[in-house]
Order: structure tokens, then C-alpha cells, then sequence
């Protein structure tokens, strides 16, 4: 969707259908709190309002999470977690990624989950696994076989009585590789963590952005623009696309209760990338260098973020 397209949405749909309605102060709130409005979600209406009123793109109301939800993606993170831990554990040379996919699914469902990716728009298998030059979206093989010093992605997602997580980890097969490839591997995490620390109500998903992309041309990689993050928790993927290279004041206002990914694909080469067109799914970076990519999902709390799964 077009920005301010988004905007005005945002501004006759989600505040102005809710202003409309005209909550009153001692109404409940609509966030199901059972609360007063105006004891709970009031004074962070007006104050998104505000934001909106001055041309910010900010979130309706179906992007803010109420403690309940959070509570849920939480545990649904937790899991997400012990699998990617479980991964962590067993990786090693010689191993085809078909055996991170059924190592995922056997982790998963003895927690009592369910992996996401499964059937996600089509998609085959219940893991990402990319290897070197793709970028994202692996399709686990039994054919492709982990060699030391193969970096590797793993991306997992959960849903949890109804609560989806979604967070990756990198791998150095054998724990030694090339320099360049060990630089970009500590390289796309540093971006990760950067980005996180700008994670803070009333500030912009764009200051996010920027200190991602800052760290990573400050390093000489370069962060992919055409696929980004996105909200999380009630389904997989949510509004809104969260980008890793917009500029600090743009995009989204963050505001205590949003759910999204910081999950920046960073590249020791150039941006450009292409799909692989014999699946359909795997991304690869079009100069064939490295790609790397770390990836949370993080809560906006009234003081700054909680990470809920990484
Ligand atoms: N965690 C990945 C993402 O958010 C999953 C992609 S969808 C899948 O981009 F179907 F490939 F799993
Ligand atoms: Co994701």
C-alpha cells in the first residue's frame, strides 16, 4: 500500500471510525481490558491523534496488543526459543537441511506447537534454511548438505494456542569460516542489536531504519530494501512492512503495545537480489557474496521494547 494511502486510512479508518463511535470516557475500552476507557487506552488515543493530525503515518488500533496477547506471543516465543536452541545443539558438518526442518518439527511438537511456515502461502517445508548467497527463504533439502565454513539461516517461526513468533539465528558450520564471511555474520547481528536499541514509544520505526542501515554501510554491507519485517503475533505476518533502510522520522510512530520483527538481511556485496524462479520462494543476492541475517520479535513497551523471541 502506498504511504499516504496508509495514512489517510489511518486517519478516517481506524481514529476516525473509533472517534466517530465516540468512545466516551467511562465507556469500556475497546482494547477488552474491561477498564474505562479513559483509566486505560484514552490518553495514548489522543496522543496518537495527535501524531496523525501532524502527517505521521501512526498504527490503528488492530496493531496495538493488548498485556493478554502479549502474554500469548510471549509463551509463543519461548518456544520458538527452545527450538532454536534445540537447532543450535545438533547443527554440525554433514548435515542436509532436511534434518534442521525435521529437528524443527520434532522440537516444535514436543512443546505442544505448531510451525508456522507449513503450508504459509504455499510454502513446503517448516523452516527457512538458507545457506551463503541466499538471502532468505531456503527451502530445507536433503540435498544440500551443511560443509564447514557454510554460513547458514535459520528461521523459525511458531503459533501457540493461536500466538505466532518468529525469530533467526546464523550459524558458522564447524564454527570457523572466511573472514569475510565471519565479518558479515558479526556484522548483520551488530545491525540487529542497533536497531532494537531504537526501539521506544513516540519515537519512528524509521530511527529503527536508519541505525541498521548506518551500521551497516559504516561496516561496507549493505541492507536489503525490497523484503523487510513485519508486525506479528495474532497472525504471521501483519501490517505494517517494516523496512530497515528508511530514513530516522519516517514511517510508523512505534507506540507501547505494537508486535514486530527486526530481522535486517544484510549483504557483504550490493542490495540487489533475486527470487529463485525454479521454486518460487529462495532469495539470493544477485552478485553471489554472502548474506547474513538475525532476526526478533520485539514488543513496544511504555519504557522502550521487550524482546519476545530471538
Ligand atoms: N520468518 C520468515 C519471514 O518472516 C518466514 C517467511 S514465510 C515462509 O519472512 F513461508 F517462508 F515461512
Ligand atoms: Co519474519
Amino acid at each position: 500500500m502506498g504511504k499516504e494511502l496508509f495514512q489517510i486510512e489511518c486517519l478516517t479508518g481506524q481514529m476516525g471510525a473509533k472517534m466517530h463511535k465516540k468512545i466516551e470516557r467511562n465507556d469500556p475500552c475497546w482494547c477488552g481490558s474491561g477498564k474505562k476507557y479513559k483509566t486505560c487506552h484514552m490518553r495514548m488515543d489522543e496522543r496518537i491523534r495527535g501524531y496523525a493530525l501532524e502527517g505521521h503515518i501512526v498504527p490503528d488500533h488492530s496493531m496495538i496488543k493488548t498485556a493478554e496477547q502479549i502474554a500469548g506471543i510471549r509463551e509463543s516465543g519461548k518456544i520458538n526459543i527452545a527450538v532454536l536452541d534445540y537447532v543450535a545443539a545438533h547443527i554440525c558438518p554433514g548435515m542436509c537441511t532436511a534434518e534442521i526442518d525435521r529437528l524443527v518439527v520434532e522440537k516444535t511438537k514436543a512443546c505442544g506447537a505448531v510451525a508456522a511456515p507449513l503450508g504459509f502461502e504455499g510454502y513446503p517445508k517448516s523452516v527457512c534454511t538458507s545457506v551463503n548467497d541466499q538471502v532468505c527463504h531456503g527451502i530445507p533439502s536433503e540435498d544440500v548438505i551443511l560443509q564447514e565454513g557454510d554460513i547458514v539461516n535459520v528461521d523459525v517461526s511458531t503459533v501457540y494456542q493461536g500466538y505466532f513468533s518468529d525469530s533467526s539465528r546464523m550459524f558458522i558450520i564447524g564454527g570457523k569460516t572466511t573472514p569475510e564471511r565471519e565479518r558479515l555474520v558479526r556484522v548483520a547481528k551488530e545491525c540487529m542489536e542497533a536497531g532494537i536499541a531504537q526501539v521506544k514509544p513516540w519515537r519512528f520505526m524509521g530511527d529503527m531504519a536508519a541505525a541498521v542501515n548506518g551500521h551497516a554501510k559504516e561496516n561496507g554491507c549493505s541492507v536489503v530494501v525490497d523484503i523487510g519485517g513485519h508486525g506479528v503475533g495474532l497472525e504471521f505476518h501483519e501490517e505494517p512492512f517494516v523496512s530497515y533502510v528508511a530514513p530516522a522520522g519516517t514511517e510508523m510512530l512505534m507506540v507501547p503495545g505494537m508486535v514486530f520483527t527486526v530481522e535486517p538481511m544484510v549483504n557483504a556485496g550490493s542490495e540487489e537480489i533475486y527470487v529463485d524462479d525454479g521454486n518460487g520462494w529462495t532469495v539470493y543476492t544477485e552478485d553471489q557474496k554472502p548474506s547474513a541475517q538475525w532476526e526478533v520479535t520485539v514488543a513496544v513497551t511504555q519504557e522502550g521494547y521487550e524482546i519476545l523471541a530471538y
